[in-house]
């Protein structure tokens, strides 16, 4: 491993806020397992915790995790599942309730440093899939895919501007051989826009997260697992997201927004009493790492996180 798994972002706050003191042995769900910092920290601070569902379709992760949390393992279970497989895992594991969800977002550094593809700064295969069953990596995509669904990808995932020259340069470059590693794709970028490397690295980060996203189809995951967990999770329960970029947390925003103002019947196990269901928002506005954070660790400077709680 070049550096540490993963510096966790927000930390303190993102478990302070998972936490709700009035629920009794709780369970709960961390979406996005990761270097295990936030399971760690809630395992720490939880001390009626009843169980600890640890996802990640990252099985590095996992393996990771699982050594680091050793002595927690009889309250943690560790899935390597996409954390949209929520409701699937859940009536695997029989569970009884979920107090509560946490997603921290995005990438670890571990995926930054060591696997391939998700950064522009080192040569390796264009793969960028967390999930390795997943069938389509980056490079098949860009090989493969007409111009009008490049275009889509970095208009809606991007939101570079002038999607189609991007789209005509790749589509072009493909005519005299294929685009296998990053630094061909970032080869490609370089001549056709000729800008300084500031401007240049802001441009790649962006075309690097559009292109991840649509691999790994990220945001249809976030977005079912946010219904999934309104549904399962009980009154009183907790979710809290922290997003890195504007297009997640759009979705959270709005989903929070949406259930707390159009209140909805609960399906889950109140059919008979149609109760209804909806989400107190805690955090007004998102919460932000502050000077100190995003200093020992500048990969904080862009995270938002967003909590609230389902109130019947
Ligand atoms: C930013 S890291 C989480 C770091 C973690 N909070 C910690 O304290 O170490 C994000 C992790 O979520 C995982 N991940 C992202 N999307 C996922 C999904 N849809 N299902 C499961 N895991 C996912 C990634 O593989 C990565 O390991």
């Amino acid at each position: 491993m070049n550096t540490e798994f993963h510096i966790p972002v927000l930390l303190n706050k993102a478990v302070e806020l998972l936490i709700n003191p009035e629920i009794k042995e709780p369970v709960f769900a961390d979406g996005t397992t990761g270097g295990g910092g936030y399971s760690k920290k809630i395992c720490e601070s939880c001390e009626s915790l009843k169980l600890l569902v640890c996802f990640d379709k990252d099985l590095n992760a996992l393996e990771f995790s699982r050594k680091k949390l050793e002595q927690y393992s009889q309250k943690i279970k560790f899935v390597n599942r996409n954390f949209a497989d929520l409701k699937i895992v859940a009536d695997e594991l029989k569970l009884e309730k979920l107090s509560g969800l946490v997603l921290d977002l995005g990438l670890s550094n571990y995926q930054l440093t060591d696997e391939e593809g998700f950064s522009y700064l080192r040569e390796t295969k264009l793969d960028m899939r967390a999930d390795k069953s997943k069938m389509l990596a980056a490079a098949e995509i860009l090989n493969s895919y007409d111009k009008e669904n490049l275009i889509r990808i970095f208009r809606d995932f991007g939101e570079i501007g002038n999607e189609e020259r991007l789209a005509n340069a790749i589509t072009g470059k493909r005519k005299s051989g294929k685009i296998e590693t990053t630094f061909d794709l970032n080869g490609i970028i370089e001549s056709e826009y000729r800008i300084n490397s500031t401007a240049l690295n802001k441009f790649l980060s962006k075309i690097y997260q559009a292109i991840r996203i649509e691999v790994n189809g990220e945001l249809e995951d976030l977005k079912k697992v946010l219904e999934d967990s309104f549904e399962l999770i009980e009154n009183k329960g907790r979710l809290v997201v922290v997003s890195y970029h504007s297009l997640e947390d759009r979705i959270v925003k709005n989903f929070i927004k949406e259930k707390a103002f159009t209140p909805s019947v609960s399906k889950y196990g109140k059919k008979e009493t149609g109760a209804v269901k909806k989400l107190k928002i805690i955090t007004k506005k998102a919460h932000l790492p502050d000077w100190e954070e995003i200093k020992s660790n500048p990969k904080s400077r862009s995270a938002k996180l967003r909590a609230a709680e389902i109130n019947e």
